[in-house]
């Protein structure tokens, strides 16, 4: 590396990087060559500053570059996969991704563990005995080819430029930054050499970017991006201002991504799951509009081909397949406390957030990497928001195995109100396509 203090002080006195200045940082930093402390210090100063779109976009493919990116030479289907910024109760992608493939799609998809106060994709897939995640390459492609899905972890090659980042930031106060987050999951997605992309976007107290002005900018730049690479993607802005189905709690959303793959359980689940399916059978050219899309997605809910899918992948991922017809074989905490409503009015959600932090002092969440979650514990939600409640009625069930009780209810208190009116937000805001 030349001089790291010459790119650290160009972004410091708020200059764009050059495209050399911002691989030779990449390329030091992965090698070990650039410390931490030096990093940060450019982290800090992109936090600040921000990034013009083209400098992002070199900024992306150096990550991207170094690391493998996935070729899965024997997938003749379209690849198309979805991110979702993630929620309370975000279990999106389980159901969608198995009716995708029945669809005719190949998802590679490559998930996360929880963050902050959201439950991960992965750490819910664990919820089922047996089921492995942490997949290599070769089985990866393997189960992909057999089953249309593959539903696997990060591994160190692929962008470890953002497994050190990531990290970086996340000790350093630095993970709300659009350019960074940008990159970060672009990056990724982008590893898994796709034909397409949908990205949810949430918006509302239990998500990321709270403001949906802050939403929508991430949406754009993160499609600008795809545009970039050539890769045709659609962003939905969608509704975090209340948790989505009724479940929040490993075991509890796969029981109920269970219910969704047999034409059943929370209709805002089954209406994102067909709208995110049908955006991404559109873009794949596999349908001519997003309705047909729609439908073609409902249809594999309702006549068992996308629960017959996930059987497959349940099966070809060590799993335990029974699981689907024996729910008895996943079984939530055994203790349930209700949290009833203080007074007669509506029901508003205000802090979302708590809902997330609740679930972790009942031991459903990582306070520290290295702790390991209780998949049977987390919350039913038995009233939806904007509707009428009387006095003494339950309005969430808390699943729990004694641990953490007391703050857990405590936190869940600043999560709502009873008011006098309420109107809530539509499900989906907005869409972008490039
Ligand atoms: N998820 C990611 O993968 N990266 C971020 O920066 C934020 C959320």
């Amino acid at each position: 590396v030349t001089d790291i203090r010459s790119i650290l002080a160009a972004k410091r006195d708020g200059r764009r990087l050059s495209d050399a200045q911002i691989r030779e940082f990449m390329a030091g930093y992965v090698s070990g060559e650039i410390a931490d402390y030096q990093a940060s210090a450019l982290l800090m100063a992109i936090f600040i500053h921000g990034m013009e779109d083209g400098e992002l976009a070199v900024w992306a493919r150096a990550m991207l570059e170094i690391g493998r990116v996935m070729k899965l030479p024997r997938i003749a289907r379209p690849k198309v996969d979805k991110h979702s910024t993630g929620g309370i109760g975000d279990k999106v992608s389980i159901p969608l991704a198995p009716a995708a493939a029945a669809c005719g799609l190949a998802v590679p998809m490559i998930s996360g563990r929880g963050l902050g106060h959201t439950g991960g994709t992965l750490d819910k897939l664990e919820a089922i005995p047996g089921f492995r995640t942490q997949l290599t390459a070769e089985e990866f492609e393997r189960c992909l080819e057999r089953t249309g899905v593959a539903l696997g972890g990060q591994t160190p090659d692929l962008v470890p430029a953002d497994r050190k980042l990531y990290a970086l930031r996340d000790v350093t106060g630095l993970i709300e930054s659009i350019p960074l987050i940008a990159s970060s999951i672009m990056s990724k997605k982008l590893a898994e050499g796709l034909d397409a992309l949908v990205l949810d976007v949430k918006f509302g107290s239990g998500a990321f970017m709270v403001a949906k002005d802050r939403g929508e900018a991430l949406a754009r730049v993160m499609l600008g991006l795809a545009r970039d690479f050539g890769v045709r993607a659609t962003a939905l802005h969608t509704n975090m201002e209340r948790p989505l189905g009724r479940a929040a709690g490993h075991t509890l959303e796969i029981l109920e991504c269970f219910d969704c793959l047999e034409g059943r359980g929370p209709s805002d689940l089954r209406e994102l799951v067909c709208l995110q399916g049908g955006e991404m059978l559109r873009l794949a050219g596999l349908v001519k509009s997003l309705d047909e899309g729609r439908t073609r997605i409902a249809r594999a809910l309702d006549d068992g081909s996308a629960r017959e899918c996930f059987g497959r992948v349940i099966r070809e991922q060590g799993g335990d397949p029974r699981c689907l017809d024996e729910r008895s074989l996943l079984q939530p905490a055994p203790r349930v406390e209700r949290v009833v409503a203080p007074q007669a009015g509506v029901l508003a959600w205000r802090d979302l957030r708590a809902l997330g932090f609740a679930i972790c002092e009942l031991g459903g969440g990582r306070k520290q990497l290295s702790d390991t979650i209780d998949p049977r514990v987390g919350l039913v939600f038995l009233r939806s928001e904007g509707e009428r409640v009387e006095r003494g009625e339950a309005l969430i069930e808390v699943h729990h195995a004694e641990r953490g009780l007391a703050p857990a209810l405590a936190v869940i208190q600043r999560s709502f109100a009873i008011v006098s009116a309420h109107t809530p937000a539509p499900l989906v805001l907005a869409s972008w396509s490039v």
